[in-house]
């Protein structure tokens, strides 16, 4: 199978996203890192555990990651997430335990130079939250790019935003470390920003038919979902985003999402757009494009995939 390595800041849909990679037979989830993000670095690690716990992975190694935002002297005490509607920073609504399985020793930011550096065979790098790990990780070793096949970012949005007006959360809430990201030197980086996401929408009968498999997944995934489906009642009626999981889709159906190879660079002064990500769609655009950027999104192939992989549970 594909090897991966997710990155997260679990939350619920990092949280389906996990589940997705962990569950498909074609992706072999080697291990996972956790940052600060949708809630505090000690609970996004906390709750990963739990969720590869409860779907019968404690072996998929969990990797603590950095705790803020690179450029913390410019933003003292991070900045304030408020998602608590869509993301429960303990874990005690959702019908998961406690861990038992501990978090490695090892941290992110060791693990990924390390593995990424002793890799024979390519690593698809999937950050689905901050890229506070990866560009630390840049930071340490900026040849550990070459390890990565391809890298794949769950952050942006051209039309679509969400923390603020110009932003979306995952680059805004670490600016200075996407634009490290984005002038890597990755083989291939694709970016699925809002735009796709806010098109793949999950609706309830999609968490009906995943609870009715009666599944420690299923059962999750459905709760995960209809939370968000009640946090997003502003936006879509009876359906929401599930960010992350477009990614781990994507890897094993690439058709889910659809790309335009573009220039994309992220604000980092403006108070206003800071977290902004620019992304120049002029044909004319002068900047050398530097991200497969998905714009668009195949929601009834998103929703065939979610049913048909944690379907495989109850089969095995
Ligand atoms: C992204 O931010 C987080 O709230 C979600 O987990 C997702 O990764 C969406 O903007
Ligand atoms: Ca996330």
């Amino acid at each position: 199978g594909r090897k991966v390595i997710l990155d997260v800041d679990t939350g619920t849909d990092d949280a389906v996203a996990i589940m997705f990679a962990a569950l498909h037979p074609e992706l072999d989830l080697l291990g996972v890192t956790t940052v600060n993000g949708n809630v505090p670095l000690e609970n996004t690690t906390d709750n990963t555990l739990r969720v590869l716990d409860w779907i019968g992975c404690p072996d998929v190694p969990v990797h603590p990651g950095v705790p803020h935002p690179i450029a913390l002297f410019g933003f003292p005490g991070g900045r304030h997430f408020d998602t608590d509607d869509e993301h429960d920073p303990h874990g005690t609504a959702l019908p998961i335990p406690a861990p038992r399985t501990a978090a490695r020793d090892t941290g992110a930011v060791e693990y990924l130079v390390e593995t990424l550096r002793a890799t024979t065979e390519p690593i698809t790098l999937v950050p689905v939250g901050p890229l506070s790990n990866i560009a630390t990780a840049l930071a340490v070793d900026p040849t550990v790019a070459g390890a990565v096949d391809e890298l794949v970012v769950m952050g942006g949005g051209h039309t679509v935003t969400n923390v603020t007006a110009s932003a979306e959360f995952n680059i805004w809430a670490d600016p200075e470390a996407a634009n490290v990201v984005l002038s890597a030197d990755f083989t291939r980086r694709t970016l699925v920003t809002l735009d796709a996401t806010h098109r793949a929408l999950v609706p309830q009968r999609t968490c009906d038919a995943l609870d009715a498999l009666g599944t420690p997944a299923g059962t999750a995934a459905a709760r995960f979902i209809a939370r968000r489906i009640g946090a997003y009642e502003q936006t879509a009626v009876g359906a929401a985003p599930v960010h992350d999981v477009v990614c781990t889709a994507y890897l094993v159906a690439p058709e889910v999402i659809s790309t335009q190879h573009l220039p994309v660079v992220v604000e980092t002064a403006s108070p206003l757009t800071v977290g902004r990500t620019v992304i120049d769609t002029r044909p004319h655009a002068k900047a050398e494009p530097n991200a497969h950027v998905a714009l668009d999104a195949d929601a009834q192939l998103l929703n065939d995939l979610l049913l048909a992989t944690f379907a495989r549970e109850a089969a095995s």
